[in-house]
């Protein structure tokens, strides 16, 4: 299927995981990727070789979204690459597990410079490019079911995923007269290496699968057929809002 052509796209934070897979399942619809890390290594040079096979172009940015003036510059040297951009995808994420009270300014600025200002700033670059030269755009912001479910040990990472929610609502509303669409997708426990612990852990999995009524992990490649959808033409009604892939953990209860 080739729903992307000629279009062009930056998943942020692509080297492994879920931004992995968005980058591949994008150029398999058709776009040209470009991909980021904070540094080249063979994963990214892995992954541009499979995109090149499909016959799409790749290219790998490093930066560390973490800092604003590398998001900056990430983006317009991404619009630089290919001489254009058009979809958006600020997948690039960190998280700390750690007892509130002994997180550190430094995990917090971490999480959040990452989560959430990274991705303020991306966007902010991207949009000043849209209209200054008359184009629409699609922004698609990698959340987390934990933008609305409770996660103890993880409170800077949900503050900035509640932060990711609200920001994206309040953008959908103010770009869509540009014609930019900004959705956000919540992946639940998916199985990546930001889950390596969670899966190395028998116990610990468990306890994760109980809360999951499918009682399986979700795999990055879930995640990235949503993207795919949001990111094309068939949503193109589709803004300020968040789709969740999480097996139904997010709406979850039962009694027994
Ligand atoms: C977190 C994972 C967690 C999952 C489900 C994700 O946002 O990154 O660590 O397992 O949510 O709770």
């Amino acid at each position: 299927m080739n729903r992307f052509e000629n279009k062009i796209a930056l998943v942020t934070g692509s080297s492994q995981g879920i931004g992995a897979a968005c980058a591949l399942r994008l150029a398999a619809d058709g776009a040209d990727i470009i991909l980021n890390g904070r540094k080249l290594d063979e994963r990214g040079e892995d992954l541009i070789k499979q995109i090149t096979a499909m016959g799409r172009r790749a290219h790998f940015l490093a930066a560390d979204v973490s800092h604003m003036h590398n998001v900056v510059n990430l983006v317009r040297d991404a619009i630089a690459v290919y001489g254009e951009l058009d979809i958006l995808v600020n997948n690039a994420g960190v998280e700390k597990n750690k007892d509130f009270w002994d997180v550190t300014e430094e995990e917090y600025d971490f999480v959040m410079d990452t989560n959430l200002k990274g991705i303020f700033f991306g966007i902010q670059t991207f949009v000043k490019y849209c209209m200054s030269n008359k184009r629409g755009g699609v922004i698609i912001n990698m959340s987390s079911v934990h933008e609305e479910i409770v996660f103890p040990h993880f409170a800077a990472y949900c503050a900035s995923k509640g932060g990711l929610k609200m920001l994206t609502r309040n953008l959908a509303t103010e770009l869509a007269h540009l014609n930019i669409r900004v959705n956000n997708v919540a992946p639940g426990a998916i199985a990546t290496p930001i889950n390596k612990k969670l899966m190395d852990t028998p116990e610990l999995l468990e306890n994760v699968l109980d809360n999951i009524p499918m009682k399986k992990m979700g795999k990055p490649e879930d995640v990235a057929a949503l993207v795919a959808f949001l990111a094309s033409d068939d949503a193109k009604y589709v803004t300020g809002s968040t789709y969740f892939v999480d097996g139904g953990l997010t709406y979850h209860y039962e009694e027994q």
